[in-house]
């Protein structure tokens, strides 16, 4: 089923997100629902808190483009990023974060730990675009979006055009009842 997606500034994105104890039907669904939900918006990941979920499973859109119709994706839960290498500036979005990008600094190269969807642990290397995604989703387990990671005029300039373009929503919304 596709989820509603939890847009920026709703404070349960800023939420730390619980590990995941259970591999159960319940997570199959969750992991189900969240890949659905990320194929149809589309995007390049998707963390359970976007979908008030503030548990520690990230997915990761691992087709060739992220609007290609192959659908590859994998679940991370409970991932940690436990070594980085490199930096690398290039422009980020979030499905969170309504009509804006910016350029953000991460890793090039990073080395995961997570369990899969059946609780196993795997550990891979990623680098790139990848590692860009990966470090993306795992900031929003921690309450944090890209956002965050840019000046604090930039993020002040989106928050004020934001307002701008909310109200002018609901105005819009108001007029049509
Ligand atoms: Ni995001």
């Amino acid at each position: 089923m596709i989820k509603k997606i939890i847009i920026y500034p709703n404070p349960i994105l800023k939420k730390v997100a619980r590990p995941i104890i259970n591999f159960d039907d319940e997570l199959k669904q969750l992991i189900t629902d969240m890949i659905a939900t990320m194929f149809d918006a589309p995007g390049a990941g998707l963390a359970a808190p976007q979908i008030g979920v503030a548990r520690q499973l990230v997915i990761i859109n691992t087709s060739k483009k992220k609007e290609d119709a192959d659908h590859k994706a994998i679940a991370l839960i409970n991932p940690q990023i436990y070594a980085g290498e490199g930096s690398e500036i290039d422009t980020e979005g979030c499905l969170s974060v309504i009509d804006y990008t910016a350029e953000v600094e991460r890793f090039k190269k990073i080395r995961v730990k997570a369990l899969d969807a059946s609780g196993k642990e795997i550990d891979f290397a990623a680098e790139d675009f990848f590692a860009r995604a990966i470090q993306h989703e795992c900031d929003h387990l921690r309450g944090k979006l890209f956002i965050d990671r840019i000046s604090p005029l930039k993020r002040s300039l989106y928050k004020r055009r934001l307002k701008k373009m909310l109200a002018a929503e609901n105005k819009k919304q108001v007029g049509d009842k």
